[in-house]
Formats: structure tokens, C-alpha cells, sequence
């Protein structure tokens, strides 16, 4: 093993070594390490490596590892000046980091939001990146707005009548959110989201300076009716919505209501942000798109490709009309001119290989019998807890605590019994209605972990009562 994960371990326990010795002392050999540690050469090399470049040891070829004196050893700088220099517009990424964060050994994820590595379509995207950095003109200049072939294959996926030049290709849904949210309102203006809503779009409105207003979804998705009260209220122009497989809800748009938010958007002069995000994750057909539906550049469509394929899948297409899609173009060139072409050539080989079509289905069953196993290890382990609404797919599942309950304490309980539950606080931007969790089926690395996960949870549950 020599996984990131390893090197830090070993890295922690020899800096914790080179406290207690002297300066001078000879660290145990590479041969002893690997021994005592059960790793391998280049764990060891790396862990070592680490500790230098920290000003912790000194590698003498031949020689070993020595305890570096004392003034070579890393003081900590004093940064405090950082504090004056600085104003107070932190950008606060607590929620999103946590739901990105790593879980340490032996603790169970019921959290995040890709595939684990055995459901990605690994080999095929290696290929893919192959083949894409192989060619030499990868590595030149792409046309700005992403490449046109890629383009092309997110106007299709698009429907309705958007064309390859409406397409803007960015690095990722995140991006698109950011992107959009920045062109569409300036700071200070308000935002619509739906409530509850992904921690990571609500943060991104933060970022934007924008002040984000809650509308109600229920089990058909955000309410039209109080959507087009919050219009008439607050004056806002944009409207930022998940229609299809809500995270963190699970609900879909219905038909009927996808129509009524189109006409409700219209009225009030204001464009709608579409997350598609989880457009390839349905277990059955779903809706079309607002933006299939759009016939004047209402909607601004965002289309991942990382939740179905990996997390280093950088890669989306935003696809908008007019002025508002000038706006976003200049917002990524500004920002960071574009998106890598190798990573964008790769997602064209991917998308267009047999391995595609057969990578959708096999996620789409797996959908299927993960989020079964979920919701019966909940009616299982965790009786009181209820799940709102069986969403036709997604990673997700929404559960709502008895009234009552601790919400932190029963996500902090969880994560001592070692299993990682989203906490239902950080989706409102706004007072949450009472105590929620959000649990994830697909992040496990088998089912048998999915229900010790969710064993887990039932005895920190219990704990907390
Ligand atoms: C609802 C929603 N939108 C957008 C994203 C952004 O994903 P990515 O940037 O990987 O496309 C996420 C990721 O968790 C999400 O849950």
C-alpha cells in the first residue's frame, strides 16, 4: 500500500518520533519502517520526503534518515499580520468541504455524492484520457466556449432546440452554478433557491454576494404558487432550481409543474439556473428538461458528466441564449480562460464509447438495489426515523428525526459509532423546520458496509434518546 493515506499515517508517526528525539538521532532504516509498518519502499520514501521538505529530518544518501537540529526544524511563522490585511469576506466553505471530506479508516460514508471507485467507469476513461493526450493538438489552444465536438454532444443531450453554439463547456457542475449565479445577478441582489437545497449552490450564491430566499418543495418539487409569491416579494430575477432527483429531497418537477414554473419565471422577468445534476441518475424516465422546454432563453442549463462517470470528471455544459450566455462565457474566460482540452477531449471519447450507453445502465441498477438496501436497513435499524418520499433515483435519500430530536447530536453520535451522515441544517438557508439527514447509498464500498453503515446509525440514534 502506498495510497495517499498510508504516506500520512506514516508521515504522523514519525514526526510524532522526531518530537520526542534528539536532533542528530538516525531514524529507523527504510528496511525497519517498512517492517514495523507493514508498507512498502515508497510509502516510506514519501513519508521520509514529507518530513524533510517540513525541515524535520535530513537525508544523508548512504547514510539514513537523521532528527534535523533544531533551527532546522519549521517554526511556525507568524501570520498574524494576515488578519489586519485581510477584511471579513470570507468565503465560507464549511458544508461543501464536509461533504467532500475523505472518511478516515473504517468509517462508513452515507455521505457525498460520486461513485466509489468500483462503480466508475475506470478503465473506459483511461482509454478515453489516453487517447485524448496522445493527440499533440490537445494540448493547444481550444476554441474558448469548449470543444466543438463536445459542444455539440451537450446541445443533444439538451434537446429542444439548443444548438452547439449555445453551449458553454466548464469545469464542472459547481462551476456552472458559480458561473451562472455571477452573470445572472449582480452582488447585493436576491436569489430564489428551493428549500431544503444543495449546500454547495446555496454557497456559491454567498460567494456571488447574493442574498438567497427560500421557496418550499414538497414531494412534486418547489411549489409554483409560492414561487411566484417569492418573485413579487423580493424582486428577484433569477430563480436557482434542481427539477429532476432534488438534492436533497430526491423529488422530481412534475410535468405540469415544470410548465407552471416556465410561465411563473416569464411572468416575472427572471431567468431559472437549472441544476441538472442528476440527469443520468433516474431509475425511470424523467421529465424533460426546463431547458428542452424554454423557447426564450428563460433557462440557463447546467449538465454534469461527474456524477455518472468520477469526481475528477471535471466537466460540464452550461447552455444559454443571448446576452445572459455572453456573460457567462466572459465569466470563465475571465476567471480561467477554459477548460483543460485533454479533459475535455477524454469526456468526448467517453461519451461517444460503446462503454457509455452499458456504464448508464449498470449505475442506473445499481441505483435500484442500493437505494432498496438503504431504505430497509432504515425501516431496520432506525424504525422511528422517516423517509419522506422514495425519489425515482439519485444517490440520495431525505429522513426525517421525531420531532425532538438532536439533529447534531445524533450526526455527531454517528460519526463516534463510525459512519458519516449528513446533517439536515446545512441544505436551509434559513431555520431548518425541525431535524433531518441526509443519507447517501452510493458512496459505500458494498452493500454489506451500506447496512453496517446504516446499523451504525440506528445504535447512535438509540444512543442520543
Ligand atoms: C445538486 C448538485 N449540484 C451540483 C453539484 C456539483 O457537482 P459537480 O461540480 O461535480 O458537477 C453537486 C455536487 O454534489 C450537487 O449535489
Amino acid at each position: 500500500m502506498n495510497d495517499d493515506s498510508s504516506i500520512a499515517r506514516l508521515a504522523a508517526i514519525l514526526r510524532d518520533e522526531t518530537e520526542r528525539a534528539r536532533p542528530g538521532d538516525r531514524l529507523p532504516s527504510s528496511r525497519e519502517l517498512m517492517r514495523r509498518h507493514g508498507v512498502s519502499p515508497v510509502t516510506v520514501s514519501r513519508a521520509i520526503a514529507q518530513l524533510s521538505a517540513e525541515g524535520r529530518v535530513v537525508t544523508r544518501p548512504g547514510s539514513g534518515a537523521f532528527v534535523a537540529p533544531e533551527r532546522g526544524r519549521a517554526q511556525a511563522p507568524d501570520l498574524s499580520w494576515q488578519t489586519v490585511a485581510l477584511d471579513d469576506r470570507m468565503v465560507d466553505d464549511s458544508a461543501v468541504s464536509g461533504l467532500l471530506a475523505r472518511p478516515a479508516d473504517g468509517v462508513i460514508p452515507l455521505t457525498g455524492g460520486y461513485l466509489p471507485p468500483d462503480l466508475r467507469p475506470l478503465s473506459a476513461l483511461s482509454a478515453a484520457a489516453a487517447r485524448a493526450v496522445r493527440r499533440p493538438e490537445s494540448w493547444s489552444l481550444p476554441p474558448l466556449n469548449g470543444d466543438p465536438g463536445l459542444r455539440r454532444w451537450f446541445a443533444s443531450e439538451a434537446g429542444g432546440t439548443a444548438t452547439p453554439d449555445d453551449v458553454l463547456v466548464v469545469s464542472g457542475g459547481q462551476a456552472g452554478l458559480t458561473h451562472a449565479l455571477r452573470a445572472l445577478a449582480a452582488p447585493g441582489r436576491p436569489v430564489l433557491v428551493e428549500t431544503p437545497t444543495y449546500p454547495g449552490a446555496l454557497a456559491a450564491a454567498k460567494a456571488a454576494g447574493l442574498r438567497a430566499t427560500a421557496v418550499p418543495v414538497d414531494q412534486d418539487g418547489v411549489r409554483p404558487d409560492l414561487l411566484a409569491e417569492a418573485f413579487a416579494v423580493t424582486g428577484a430575477r433569477v430563480f436557482l432550481c434542481q427539477p429532476t432527483l432534488h438534492n436533497p429531497t430526491g423529488a422530481t418537477l412534475t410535468l405540469e409543474r415544470r410548465e407552471q414554473v416556465l410561465a411563473v419565471a416569464r411572468a416575472a422577468g427572471a431567468f431559472v439556473i437549472e441544476d441538472d445534476y442528476a440527469r443520468y441518475l433516474g431509475a425511470d424516465p424523467i421529465p424533460p428538461s426546463l431547458g428542452s422546454m424554454d423557447t426564450n432563453g428563460t433557462v440557463v442549463h447546467i449538465i454534469s458528466l461527474s456524477k455518472i462517470s468520477a469526481p475528477s470528471m471535471r466537466v460540464a455544459g452550461v447552455i444559454a441564449r443571448g446576452p445572459a450566455a455572453h456573460r457567462l462565457r466572459a465569466s470563465q474566460v475571465v476567471e480561467s480562460f477554459f477548460v483543460a482540452r485533454p479533459l475535455q477531449e477524454a469526456a468526448l471519447e467517453f461519451v461517444g464509447s460503446p462503454a457509455w450507453r452499458r456504464h448508464l445502465a449498470a449505475v442506473r441498477q445499481e441505483i435500484l438495489v442500493r437505494q432498496g438496501a438503504l431504505l430497509s436497513g432504515l425501516a431496520r435499524y432506525v424504525p422511528q426515523a422517516e423517509v419522506e418520499l422514495r425519489p425515482q433515483g439519485g444517490f440520495h435519500v431525505w429522513v426525517r428525526l421525531p420531532q425532538g430530536t438532536d439533529e447534531a447530536a445524533v450526526v455527531e453520535a454517528a460519526q463516534r459509532k463510525g459512519v458519516l451522515v449528513s446533517p439536515g441544517r446545512i441544505y436551509y438557508p434559513s431555520e431548518p423546520p425541525g431535524p433531518r439527514i441526509r443519507l447517501t447509498h452510493i458512496a459505500s464500498s458494498s452493500l454489506a458496509e451500506l447496512d453496517e453503515g446504516v446499523r451504525r446509525l440506528g445504535t447512535a440514534f438509540q444512543d442520543t434518546r
